[in-house]
């Protein structure tokens, strides 16, 4: 199994980051964030360090990813603000393409809503509408964020697209429904998707891939 040791994350300072954040502590990694406003960000902590800056800044993510082994991105759109999604991914791709000698292997593990489309997807009715509500109430999000689907795609990084209901920001555990083809559920704690992410960083099951996961 690979040895995982230094882990970069994007938007560990909200909602759903923070529960991954504390977990990979509690399992005593070493974590590097990237933080638009570090003075804001509650915990300290040796095995914590933080860049300051900006995941549009394709310098500031080079930085962010050097020497790590795998990058884990909860980064979300804030209203009025340029669209994130693409961008974050087509940075990270290539910060991750650019390490030396490792980049085959770093795992890049990201977080999107269950609107996102794919070409395996069967989606149910309740999931379509869901989908169908994104498309129609905030286009632009949704396009930008099917646009680093595409990117991904292109790419020979080892990805991993985790696409999730709403989420419930609790620590509360269960058992997990996870599919390529539909969402099969309509919610999931953060605790668990920071679960999920975890298992993924050494598990090949879902590398390129984009499963639902979902709580019971
Ligand atoms: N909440 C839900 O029910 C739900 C459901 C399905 C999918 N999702 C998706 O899951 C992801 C995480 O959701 P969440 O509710 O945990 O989001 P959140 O609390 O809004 O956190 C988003 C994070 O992204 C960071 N960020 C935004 N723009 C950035 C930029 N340009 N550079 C660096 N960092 C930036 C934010 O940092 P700042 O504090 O600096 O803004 C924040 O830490 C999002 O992609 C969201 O669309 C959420």
């Amino acid at each position: 199994m690979k040895q995982i040791k230094k882990i970069a994350i994007i938007g560990g300072g909200g909602r759903t980051g923070q529960y991954i954040v504390n977990q990979l502590l509690e399992k005593g990694f070493y974590i590097r964030l990237l933080l638009r406003h570090p003075e804001s960000f509650p915990l300290s902590n040796p095995h914590i360090e933080i860049i300051e800056g900006d995941v549009l800044d394709a310098e500031v993510v080079t930085s962010l990813v050097e020497d790590c082994e795998a990058v884990i991105s909860t980064v979300g759109q804030r209203k009025g603000e340029p669209l994130v999604a693409s961008v974050a991914t087509e940075n990270i791709l290539r910060a991750i393409e650019n390490q030396p000698s490792v980049s085959t292997s770093i795992r890049y593990i990201l977080l999107a809503g269950l609107n996102i489309d794919t070409p395996f997807d069967r989606k149910s009715p309740d999931t379509q509408k869901a989908t169908d509500w994104m498309k129609m109430t905030f286009p632009e999000i949704h396009a930008d964020r099917q646009k680093s689907y595409l990117i991904l795609q292109s790419s020979q990084v080892k990805w991993t697209l985790v696409r999730v209901p709403f989420i419930e920001f609790s620590e509360e555990r269960s058992a997990l429904k996870v599919s390529l083809e539909d969402c099969l559920g309509s919610k999931i704690s953060a605790a668990d998707i920071a679960g999920f992410m975890f298992v993924q960083l050494t598990d090949d099951t879902y590398i390129r891939k984009a499963p639902f996961i979902a709580g019971i």
